[in-house]
């Protein structure tokens, strides 16, 4: 009979802990992703809250689920039994079989109780108030873009400049025509989805001036990770002068409406420079002078391309329409 061979057991699930901390925290150095972004909104900071009290119990099942299963690998190693030794065999026993039918529910509980508890405060949208008013916006998902619709009319795309300290609400959307998108900047609060012909309304209410960044959370077409979007919170003096000084411009079609619009709905295929990629080249194209037709393929689509600008108001056509013909038309 051959001697026993000892395993270096103890060493291998050592250096195995020891890696497993290393990845750790490399992953959670400067949150890796780990944990949700800071929130700027308090229906964002609900979402954390309720993510952090889940994550108490995840992370304490999770703490003793492994550490048993170490501790019953360790304790419970054959060494130097025979292979053909059975354990004892154990039938039942009742503290444990309470005990773990008991935690589950009381998990449950807690986490339902505070999960309903939070929910208004991430759901209901903040009436206007005396003091703060209230900015409503009317958001739209194209294949890929977003559209912005402010209630004096302003028209953005991508790019929703929002009032710190006031709530936004949000009234979000895909036109009939298109597919499903989902709305979604993660500090400023939950994901919706845009969905054709069904208005689903959100808010947020930024605490300070910023960037804030988010990205189209549903998978819609070959450029879904191109559609991309992004909440600029103004001081209220600032965002008011941007919005009264915006809503003239593009009135008197002076505006840079047709640069963000083929920013945003055209050149993630056609190329930032008209230079082409999914989408033909558009730079030095003769044809661009002539608005009517430019203006039949944006609303109509042809082959592959979306009906993109099939329900665009008139000054949003004429502002790409403009553009293309000045920047890509050739001589
Ligand atoms: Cu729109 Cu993904």
């Amino acid at each position: 009979m051959p001697p026993a061979v000892r395993r270096p057991f103890a060493s291998t699930v050592l250096s195995l802990l020891v890696l497993a901390l290393a990845l750790a925290g490399a992953a959670f150095a400067d949150n890796g992703g780990f944990a949700p972004v800071d929130a700027r909104s308090p229906n964002a900071q609900g979402i954390n809250d309720a993510y952090n009290w889940v994550s108490i119990f995840t992370g304490a099942i999770f703490v003793l689920v492994q550490g048993s299963l170490l501790w019953f690998i360790f304790r419970y190693r054959r060494g130097r039994r025979a292979r053909t030794e059975d354990g004892a065999q154990v039938h039942g026993n009742t503290n444990l079989e309470l005990a773990w039918t008991i935690a589950p529910v009381l998990i449950l509980v807690a986490i339902g109780t505070f999960v309903f508890w939070k929910l208004p405060q991430i759901q209901d949208v903040p009436a206007a108030d005396a003091a703060g008013g209230r900015t409503d916006v009317t958001v739209t998902g194209y294949r890929y873009y977003w559209n912005f619709e402010y209630p004096n009319g302003v028209i953005a795309v991508d790019k929703l400049r929002a009032p710190v300290g006031q709530t936004v609400k949000l009234e979000i959307t895909a036109p009939d025509f298109d597919v499903i998108h989902s709305w979604w900047i993660p500090s400023l609060g939950g994901k919706f989805d845009a969905i054709p012909g069904v208005v689903n309304e959100s808010w947020f209410r930024a605490d300070r001036p910023g960037i804030y960044r988010g990205q189209c959370a549903e998978f819609c077409g070959t450029q879904h990770a191109a559609m991309l979007a992004e909440v600029e919170a103004l001081p209220r003096e600032e965002f008011d002068a941007w919005l009264e000084e915006t809503a003239q411009a593009q009135e008197a079609g002076t505006s840079d409406l047709g640069a963000e619009t083929y920013a945003g709905a055209c050149a993630k295929c056609h190329g930032l420079a008209g230079e082409g990629d999914i989408g033909p080249a558009l730079a030095n194209n003769g044809l661009l002078q002539d608005r009517e037709a430019v203006e039949t393929v944006v609303r109509n689509g042809r082959n592959l391309m979306p009906p993109v600008g099939t329900d665009w108001e008139q000054r949003q056509m004429d502002a790409l329409t403009a553009y293309l013909e000045e920047e890509f038309g050739g001589e």
